[in-house]
C-alpha cells in the first residue's frame, strides 16, 4: 500500500513536471530542486550577523542569511533562463513581499542575458495582494493594486513570489491570471512552507522549503515590519506582540 502511494505521488509529480507549457519549454524532471531546511534546524544566532538594533530582541534566530539567499537566487535564475530559452517573459512581481526577490532574481537573469550566448527578453509587471494580518491568513486575497491583468494575454508570465505558505493565495492568483489566457504561467517562489494547512500547491521554481514558522526579513513582513531586515529570520513571541495590530 505504501509503495503504491509513493508511486502515485511520483507519477503525479512527473505528470505535472513534464507537461510542456509552451513550445520549446519543458520543465526538467528532477527529484528535489530546492534547498530543504529541516524541522529542527537551529538556524544561526542573531548576534552572529548584522541585524538592525530595533529588531535584535524580536527574532528567535536567523534562518537564511542574505548571502545564501543570493547564491540560491543565482541558480534559480540560471534554471529559469535555460527553461525559457529565447522566449520573452513578463516577470510579474507580487507586492509587497516579493519585491526583493524580484529585483535580485531579475538582476541575475539580466546578468546571464549580458554574458551568455542566448538571452531571454524580459519585461516587468506588478500586482499587489493582501491576505495576511498578524501571522494569520485572512483566507481570501484582495488585489489592491497593479496594472490591468489584461496586458498579460498571450504572454509567457513568470510570477515571482516571496513565499508559498498554504498555497491558497497563489491558487487564487493563478485563477485570476488564467482568466486572461496567457501563453503560459510559471511561478518562482523563494520560499515554500511545510505546513499541514497546505493545499498541496507547489511552484515551478522554489528556493528553499522551510519549517512551519512565521518568517520575516528580505521584504517578508509582519504587519509591515521587518522588511528592512536583509536576512530571513524567525520572529519570536515578543516580536509578534510588539508589532501586533
Ligand atoms: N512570513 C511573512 N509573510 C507570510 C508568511 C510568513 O511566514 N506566510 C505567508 N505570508
Ligand atoms: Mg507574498
Amino acid at each position: 500500500l505504501i509503495r503504491l502511494a509513493v508511486t502515485n505521488v511520483q507519477f503525479h509529480c512527473c505528470l505535472l513536471r513534464s507537461v510542456p507549457i509552451f513550445t520549446g519549454v519543458r520543465a526538467k524532471m528532477s527529484t528535489q530542486n530546492y534547498i530543504k531546511i529541516g524541522e529542527d534546524d537551529p538556524g544561526y544566532p542573531i548576534n552572529m550577523f548584522c541585524v538592525p538594533r530595533h529588531y535584535e530582541e524580536d527574532l528567535e534566530h536567523v534562518l537564511i542569511p542574505a548571502g545564501l539567499i543570493n547564491d540560491r537566487t543565482e541558480r534559480m535564475a540560471r534554471d529559469i533562463c535555460s527553461d525559457f530559452k529565447h522566449e520573452a517573459i513578463v516577470a510579474l512581481c507580487v507586492l509587497k513581499g516579493g519585491y526583493k526577490f524580484f529585483t535580485d532574481l531579475l538582476d541575475k537573469i539580466k546578468l546571464i542575458n549580458r554574458n551568455s550566448g542566448h538571452s531571454v527578453p524580459l519585461s516587468v509587471d506588478f500586482i499587489r495582494l493582501k491576505s495576511y494580518q498578524n501571522d494569520k491568513s485572512t483566507g481570501s486575497i484582495e488585489v489592491i493594486g497593479g496594472d490591468d491583468l489584461e496586458s498579460l494575454r498571450g504572454k509567457n508570465v513568470l510570477v515571482v513570489e516571496d513565499i508559498v505558505d498554504t498555497g491558497k493565495t497563489m491558487q487564487q492568483l493563478l485563477n485570476l491570471l488564467h482568466a486572461v489566457n496567457p501563453k503560459c504561467v510559471r511561478v518562482a517562489s523563494l520560499l515554500v512552507k511545510r505546513t499541514p494547512r497546505s493545499t498541496g500547491y507547489r511552484p515551478d521554481y522554489t528556493g528553499f522549503e522551510i519549517p512551519d514558522r512565521f518568517v520575516v526579513g528580505y521584504a517578508l513582513d509582519y504587519n509591515e515590519y521587518f522588511r528592512d531586515l536583509n536576512h530571513i529570520g524567525v520572529i519570536n513571541e515578543q516580536g509578534k506582540k510588539k508589532y501586533a495590530v
